[in-house]
C-alpha cells in the first residue's frame, strides 16, 4: 500500500521494479545543479564577476552565432496574425502529419522573427542585451536556431542558421545541404520529417551561460528551449500551421547530419512544421 510516508525510491521500486543505483546520472544531474546557499559564490562566480565587470556587458549582448561569410537571405517582415492568445492556446496541437505543401518565406519569417527577434531597442546595436517573446535567464540566450528547409518558396532545401542579433536584423544563412532521409531516421519519426515543410532545429550551447550560472545554466538552457519551442508551437497555431515538437532522436545521428559536435552545440528540439493534412 503507497502511504505518504513512502518515499520517492520506494515507489520508483514499485513501478519499474528496481531502484537508481549510487552514482545514477539522472540523480547527480539534479544533485549537481542544486543552488545552496553556501556555495553560490563557487557554483556561479560568474555572477559577481559580471557585476563587477561592465567590459563584459557589450560581449554578453551579442548572444548568437553569426555566420557573417556565408550567403544570406534577409526574412520579410512578418504578417498580421489577428488570432488571440486564447484561440492559438486552444487550437495548439501536435501535429500527426503533414500536407506536401510549402510555406512562403513569409510564413516562415512570421514564425522565426514573432518567437526569437529582439524588441525594438534591445540587442547590440542598442548596447543592451536582447529581449525576445521568449525569456532566458540572465537573457543570455545560450540556445540558437536553425531551419532544415525542405519545401519553402525562394528556398534551397538544406541547413540554414537562423540570424537574429538586433530587431530589424533578420536572415538565414545557408550552412550545407541535409541528407533529409538520414535526419528523418534520425528523427525516429520518418513520415513527420519526410513530409514537413521545414524542420526547426532548436540547439544549445551551454557554456553561454554557464560562465555566470555554473552546472545550473544546463537546467536553464533546457527550461529556455521549451519555452522557445512553445512561442514556436502557439505562433504556428496562431498562423494555422501544423508542427509536433520531437525531443526523442538519436543525437550523434542528429549531430552527424546537421555537423553539429553535440557538446558545445547540443540539438534539444526537432520541430517540423507545415501545412496540416
Ligand atoms: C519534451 C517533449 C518531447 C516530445 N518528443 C516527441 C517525440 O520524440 N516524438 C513525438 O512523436 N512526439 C513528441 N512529443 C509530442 C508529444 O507526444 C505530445 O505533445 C503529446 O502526445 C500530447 O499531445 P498534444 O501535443 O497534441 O497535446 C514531445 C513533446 C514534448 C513536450
Amino acid at each position: 500500500m503507497i502511504t505518504d510516508s513512502v518515499h520517492g525510491a520506494n515507489l520508483v521500486d514499485v513501478v519499474y521494479g528496481e531502484v537508481p543505483a549510487p552514482g545514477d546520472p539522472a540523480e547527480d544531474f539534479v544533485e549537481a545543479t542544486k543552488i545552496r546557499r553556501d556555495a553560490m559564490s563557487w557554483d556561479a562566480p560568474g555572477v559577481r564577476m559580471l557585476q563587477t565587470t561592465p567590459e563584459m556587458h557589450p560581449i554578453i549582448a551579442r548572444a548568437g552565432q553569426r555566420h557573417v561569410s556565408r550567403a544570406r537571405t534577409e526574412l520579410p517582415a512578418p504578417m498580421k496574425v489577428e488570432t488571440s492568445v486564447a484561440d492559438a492556446l486552444d487550437r495548439r496541437c501536435s501535429a500527426d502529419g503533414f500536407a506536401d505543401e510549402e510555406l512562403t518565406l513569409t510564413e516562415l519569417a512570421t514564425l522565426l522573427r514573432l518567437a526569437w527577434e529582439p524588441r525594438p531597442g534591445t540587442g547590440p546595436a542598442s548596447g543592451t542585451q536582447p529581449r525576445r517573446a521568449t525569456p532566458s535567464a540572465g537573457a543570455l540566450f545560450p540556445l540558437e536556431l536553425w531551419v532544415v528547409v525542405r519545401r519553402v518558396e525562394a528556398l534551397e532545401p538544406g541547413l540554414f542558421h537562423v540570424e537574429m542579433p538586433d530587431a530589424g536584423n533578420a536572415s538565414l544563412t545557408r550552412i550545407s545541404e541535409v541528407d533529409h532521409a538520414a535526419l528523418a531516421r534520425a528523427a525516429l519519426q520518418e513520415n513527420m520529417i519526410e513530409n514537413a515543410a521545414v524542420t526547426i532545429v532548436v540547439s544549445m550551447m551551454p557554456w553561454r551561460s554557464r560562465f555566470k550560472y555554473g552546472h545550473r545554466a544546463v537546467r536553464f538552457a533546457l527550461m529556455e528551449a521549451g519555452h522557445l519551442c512553445q512561442t514556436l508551437l502557439l505562433t504556428a497555431s496562431a498562423m494555422d500551421l501544423a508542427a509536433r515538437p520531437l525531443g526523442g532522436f538519436c543525437d550523434d545521428e542528429v549531430n552527424g547530419t546537421l555537423g553539429f559536435c553535440g557538446v558545445d552545440e547540443v540539438p534539444l528540439y526537432l520541430v517540423p512544421v507545415g501545412r496540416g493534412q
